[in-house]
């Protein structure tokens, strides 16, 4: 049984510490609105989903504490810019404090049924992407987009749990995805701790895994995908879109559709995070090279849609052309 990733506490937000994953399972328990941002700059939680729940129960705190709410928001807004999950959260959460009565309670509301509405979306997404898989079915995924990065159960993850609750047999390779190693530290991890078949594999070689044997699917996750269906994802998605389609593997995006942002046209509009260089010159907590060496630390790339065989939501599995695909899963749905 893997701990719960986010956990409300009567003493605040708990959340499971992924940055000592595997060797240490730890927990981390945030009070204040400010620990939660610093707990989601610092990566003790990631994943765009899992930041959203965050946020919303940062904003929470922040009502008990009695802060300005719209300081609040701002400060969560300002801790990662790529995964919009984060914005519709606070969106949502703004929505809410606006009512009658405690706003603590109900933005705590807010936040529980943010969460739980995760879980569900994470669920159905599984069951319509793990149709996409055949009976014995070797997957490759990049970074961590399982019950680690989300409420729980996880996207990319969730349709590979999905694929075994409906019997089929599956096989993963796991990028280990450098510079912070979400693949091998916290994909291996979590679905070893299932019983899965995994292997981790260093980014650069999915050519040659690709070459050497039959892969079925690559199944990723997202942390923005444009109007158009081009897919912000962890940085090196895009290479691997690429391999894919040399090898003429489909290439499958799974993602909630409050990953969805069709207030941007294209991928060229979602904004990348940049992050310190430090994490480019450091592996495994040992310094690799000194600091005054210059190194490029984008945490996200994009993949256009044209490399994109279908985006896997709760609601069903969207083909291309992804603009209206998109836009009728949306439709009922308002994006604030
Ligand atoms: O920098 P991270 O670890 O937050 O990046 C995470 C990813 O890129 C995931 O693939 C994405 O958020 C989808 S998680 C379901």
């Amino acid at each position: 049984m893997l701990p719960e990733p986010l956990l409300w506490t009567e003493e605040g937000l708990s959340l499971l510490d992924q940055r000592r994953l595997p060797l240490a399972v730890e927990r981390c328990l945030c009070r204040t609105v400010e620990e939660v941002a610093r707990a989601i700059e610092v990566m003790v939680v990631r994943g765009a989903p899992a930041i959203g729940v965050a946020a919303a129960y940062g904003m929470a705190l922040a009502a008990r504490e009695r802060r300005s709410l719209p300081e609040a928001s701002a400060r969560l807004g300002a801790t990662r810019p790529t995964a919009v999950n984060l914005f519709w959260a606070l969106a949502r959460m703004e929505k809410a404090s606006a009512g009658e009565g405690d706003p603590f309670a109900r933005l705590l509301a807010e936040a529980k049924a943010i969460h739980e509405e995760d879980i569900a979306s994470n669920r159905s997404l599984g069951r319509h992407g793990q149709s996409l898989l055949p009976r014995k079915a070797t997957v490759v995924t990049h970074c961590n987009a399982g019950a680690l990065a989300t409420a729980g159960y996880g996207t990319a993850l969730g349709i590979l749990r999905a694929a075994v609750e409906a019997g089929k047999l599956v096989t993963v390779f796991a990028d280990e995805t450098r510079p912070r190693l979400q693949g091998s530290l916290l994909t291996a991890w979590e679905l070893l701790q299932d019983g899965f078949d995994v292997t981790v594999i260093a980014d650069g070689m999915s050519g040659a895994l690709m070459r050497s044997r039959p892969v079925d699917a690559v199944i990723v996750g997202a942390d923005r995908i444009a109007a158009n269906g081009d897919t912000a994802n962890k940085i090196g998605t895009y290479n691997l879109a690429l391999v894919a389609a040399r090898h003429n593997v489909p290439f499958y995006v799974a993602a909630p559709l409050s990953t969805v942002d069709v207030s941007l046209l294209s991928g060229e509009a979602i904004p990348i995070e940049e992050r310190d260089g430090e994490e480019l010159r450091f592996a495994g907590g040992e310094r690799l090279l000194p600091v005054e060496f210059p190194v490029w630390n984008p945490a996200f790339d994009v993949t256009p849609a044209e490399l994109i065989s279908a985006i896997v939501t709760e609601t069903g599995v969207l083909r291309p052309p992804f603009g209206s695909a998109l836009r009728a899963a949306l439709s009922g749905e308002a994006f604030p």
